[in-house]
């Protein structure tokens, strides 16, 4: 199977623009970045939020990055494409998959997965007028995995630049087991490019994943999509061992290295995010964000998550961060 092609999943609180970018300092192996969702586009031009440093051309790789919008006004997501395309963006996201009750129980993200009908309409008004490559990313249904097949015959007839399935229902959130089998099962019947999100953790996870979809290709009564899916999104997985899209492209670099990379990506976020709040210990509620998936790279993840999640002072959180990697034994992270 040829080289896959990865992105980053986008992760609201944790993977803004500067993660992104001091991740990408540090690890390589991601192809592709989206932005977590935008909402509320209200002006035709220049809405407030599309002016900051999340989606500036300045800080951002227009070529690499996806702005994603959280929406279900088809002229919302025609204001954001417009105004991601006079930024130099080449295509936009639209979160179909967000779980969370706020936002599912207002038909939004896989809230709007149970009614094709205002899916249809949407998209119809989208595609009479956007001129940018436009992507959904979505789940197989918000109370019932068999939703998505009343939404499939509707992405078929729009040209998606691609479709990312997350193979969950909005009821779980992120618990429970990805149904790979019935991504497998859905293959034949998408005519998008199809990109796989969910629970790749580990090599070994992403080599069963990539087998499991594309072997014995499904002899459903599909036609669409014959070639093996070779697009994966990383989510937790990725969070947790930052070295992960670079294993899986088996570009792997001794532990001893690994805990000095670690360490110095670990200083450079912090240290960014303190300078772009001002000194404010504001950063620890983001840094302990990360932490609550980086913890699961190391020997004995409960200990580590015990010493970070009581902190509320950075002298406090810098000591701490720095006994981490001084402990052999407790920072020894355990890559598979
Ligand atoms: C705290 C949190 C925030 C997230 N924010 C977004 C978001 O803004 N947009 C989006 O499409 N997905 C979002 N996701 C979903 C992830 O991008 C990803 O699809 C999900 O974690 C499943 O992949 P995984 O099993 O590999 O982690 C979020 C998930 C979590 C846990």
């Amino acid at each position: 199977m040829s080289e896959p092609f990865l992105s980053l999943g986008p992760f609201q609180g944790i993977t803004d623009a500067p993660f992104r970018n001091v991740f990408k300092r540090h690890f390589g192996g991601i192809d592709k970045f989206y932005t977590p969702f935008f909402t509320g586009i209200h002006k035709e031009e220049h809405a407030k939020n599309l002016q900051g440093e999340e989606i500036d051309p300045r800080c951002n790789d227009v070529e690499t990055l996806t702005p994603q919008i959280l929406s279900t006004d088809a002229e919302e997501i025609l204001r954001f494409a417009k105004q991601c395309k006079a930024l130099g963006y080449k295509e936009i996201n639209l979160n179909m998959g967000c779980p969370f009750p706020r936002v599912a129980n207002k038909k939004r993200g896989c809230g709007l997965l149970p009614y094709p009908d205002m899916v249809e309409a949407m998209l119809e008004r989208v595609f009479e007028e956007i001129d940018i490559k436009f992507s959904v990313k979505c789940r197989l249904g918000y109370y019932s995995p068999e939703e998505i097949e009343a939404i499939l015959p509707i992405f078929n007839r729009f040209p998606l630049s691609e479709l990312i399935i997350h193979p969950r229902i909005g009821k779980q959130l992120y618990k429970g087991e990805a149904d790979v089998e019935r991504f497998k099962a859905l293959i034949p019947y998408i005519n998008a490019p199809l990109v796989y999100n969910g629970d790749i953790v580990s090599v070994k996870s992403f080599r069963r994943i990539q087998k499991t979809i594309n072997n014995n290709p499904s002899t459903g009564s599909g036609t669409f999509n014959r070639q093996p899916v070779n697009q994966y999104m990383l989510g937790r997985g990725i969070l947790a061992n930052p070295f992960l899209a670079e294993d899986i492209r088996r570009d792997a670099s001794n532990a001893s290295e690994r805990t000095k990379r670690l360490h110095a990506y670990v200083i450079d976020l912090y240290e960014d995010r303190l300078r772009h709040a001002g000194g404010s210990p504001k950063v620890l509620g983001r840094m302990k964000e990360l932490w609550s998936y980086l913890m699961n790279s190391f020997e004995e993840p409960q200990v580590v998550w015990r010493k970070i999640k009581k902190i509320n002072a950075l002298r406090e959180y810098e000591e701490a961060v720095e006994e981490l990697f001084r402990n052999e034994c407790l920072s020894l992270p355990v890559f598979s």
